[in-house]
């Protein structure tokens, strides 16, 4: 998966330092979480969706995903909650029912674990807008 376009990423890279909103045609995350994940996690993100309560797994609240680490919002593993590396069971497991927001482009970002490593640009995006409304209260 990793180091597939180094040009690219490098230009990536040098638009967007970590977690900062990139070049102007980056997908709007704030648009593709209303898409794909507003009808479970709710439109401000707090899990109160209208689809929430047909899932016997409580939706969480995505607004405090950050306090719950700590103070410091884990990227990553929202990142590999929507790209089905994490298995959950409210996402369809193994086989996330995200297919579309992986189609079109990719974006190289650093994983702390792996190194670079290519993944979808509207997850990234939605990763940023969700870190953006992170809250404390
Ligand atoms: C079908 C309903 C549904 C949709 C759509 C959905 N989620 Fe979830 N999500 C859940 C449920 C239920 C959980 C609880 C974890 C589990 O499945 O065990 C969860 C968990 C999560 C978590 C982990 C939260 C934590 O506290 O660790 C993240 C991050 C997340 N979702 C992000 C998203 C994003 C971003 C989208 C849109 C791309 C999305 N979800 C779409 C139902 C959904």
């Amino acid at each position: 998966m990793s180091r597939i376009f180094p040009p690219i990423a490098a230009a990536l890279l040098a638009l967007a330092p970590a977690g900062a909103a990139a070049a102007s045609d980056q997908p709007d995350g704030a648009e593709a979480y209303r898409g794909a994940c507003a009808g479970c996690h709710g439109a401000e993100a707090r899990g109160d969706g209208p689809l929430a309560i047909l899932i016997a797994v409580p939706t969480p609240d995505l607004t405090r995903l950050a306090a719950a680490a700590g103070g410091r919002f884990p990227r990553w593993e929202v990142i590999h909650a929507i790209d089905g590396q994490t298995g959950l069971r409210g996402h369809g497991g193994p086989m996330p029912i995200f297919g579309a927001l992986m189609s079109g482009d990719m974006v190289l970002i650093e994983d702390p674990g792996q190194g670079l490593t290519a993944v979808s640009a509207r997850i990234v995006a939605i990763a940023d807008w969700l870190e953006s409304i992170q809250r404390s209260d």
